[in-house]
């Protein structure tokens, strides 16, 4: 099967009435740990990358795990993503090495930190919305500002900071043309994110469904979703860790999201928490231990059973065999006469 589009992918989610996780990879077993899972649960998946991650493995290091998996899971449907591209040039380099699907992350400047404004964001959407279309990409855009910072991503702050504004989603939806949007609803990315379990006050998840009743037919997208589950910093913390009482975003209040329109699900922290303490366990248990795998294996089998538990949470459990892959030269046909429309469905106020 050929690396799908994360429109279709999306499409067929919400025919489906599913959410489909995105998560990211860095390295071989990060991608292996998410193909297990798939296949465990008979799931399609979306794996994404970060600027930061393309830095850390180079391109074609990690473009070829991804055709690896690709070759190696052929009942699966894999959508190769972009996570959070800071510019039209970062967008055009993915979209030329072959990647399905990116985020053309307009709500910052390309410095990745200062907010920018509604016009620019706009402006640099629409460029990689028709640099990808003609090409047969997805985009996936965002309007509002997450809270924190990733790997000097981010304009810190609160997720409280710049919430998406109802109308403004609407007017950047018909304004882009993009296949996904990505909205600020209070979630930030990391492990920091509430002090408490997150109640209406901080998780605004009535504003994503005022979004969703303005905007019923577009993918909604939902970054910072990590729930940050007690049990994994407990084992952190049990091996030396030092990580501070925190909350994320619980699964139930996902769950809700996914019943008013979202699509797509950003988890990277609850997978590095997860590999960080089985590497902490083994090094801690058996300090005399120094081959790789050792510890390694149990860090790849810890993520596989969060993605695996995410994937059946978000419902995409039992979908990778619904429908067959359209070729990335087949999307860009529809893109082109218009089978695949771009014009967003506007509910009235
Ligand atoms: O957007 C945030 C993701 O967790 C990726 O993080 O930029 O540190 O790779 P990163
Ligand atoms: P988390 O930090 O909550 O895992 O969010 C990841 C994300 O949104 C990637 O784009
Ligand atoms: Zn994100």
């Amino acid at each position: 099967m050929p690396l799908v589009s994360t429109r279709q992918l999306l499409d067929e989610a919400a025919k489906g009435g599913y959410g489909v996780g995105a998560f990211n990879v860095n390295d071989m077993e990060q991608i292996q740990a998410i193909m297990e899972a798939a296949k465990e649960t008979n799931s399609p998946v979306i794996i994404q990358a970060s600027r930061g991650a393309r830095a850390f493995a180079q391109d074609n290091y990690l473009f070829h795990l991804i055709l690896a998996a690709n070759e190696l899971y052929p009942e699966i449907p894999i959508a190769m993503h972009l996570d959070h591209g800071n510019s039209f040039e970062t967008c055009k380099s993915a979209i030329e090495l072959g990647y399905s699907s990116v985020m053309m992350d307009g709500s910052l400047k390309a410095d990745g930190k200062t907010p920018a404004t509604f016009e620019e964001n706009v402006a640099v959407t629409k460029q990689v919305v028709d640099f990808a279309h003609a090409r047969g990409v997805a985009v996936e855009g965002e309007i509002g500002v997450l809270g924190g910072i990733e790997d000097g991503h981010g304009a810190g702050g609160s997720g409280l900071d710049h919430v998406t504004d109802p109308d403004q989603a609407v007017e950047f939806a018909e304004l882009t043309g993009v296949d996904s949007l990505a909205i600020a609803i209070g979630t930030s990315h990391g492990a920091y994110k509430f002090t408490k379990k997150p109640d209406g006050s901080v998780l605004k998840m009535d504003l994503l469904i005022a979004i969703h009743k303005r905007l019923p037919k577009t993918h909604l997208v939902m970054h910072g979703s990590s729930s940050v589950p007690k049990d994994l910093q407990d084992i952190i913390n049990q091996y030396g860790g030092k990580l501070k009482e925190t909350w994320g975003v619980p699964v139930e209040e996902i769950q809700l999201g996914i019943r008013n329109g979202v699509r797509k699900v950003n988890v990277d922290t609850d997978n590095r928490l997860a590999i960080t303490g089985a590497i902490r366990k083994v090094l801690w248990e058996t300090p005399e231990k120094f081959d790789p795998r050792d510890y390694m294996k149990p860090a790849r089998a810890a993520m596989q059973k969060v993605v695996a538990q995410r994937m059946t949470q978000f419902g995409q459990a039992g979908h990778a065999g619904d429908y067959k892959a359209i070729s990335i030269a087949d999307m860009a046909k529809g893109y082109k006469d218009g089978s695949l429309s771009t014009k967003p469905l506007v509910a009235a106020r």
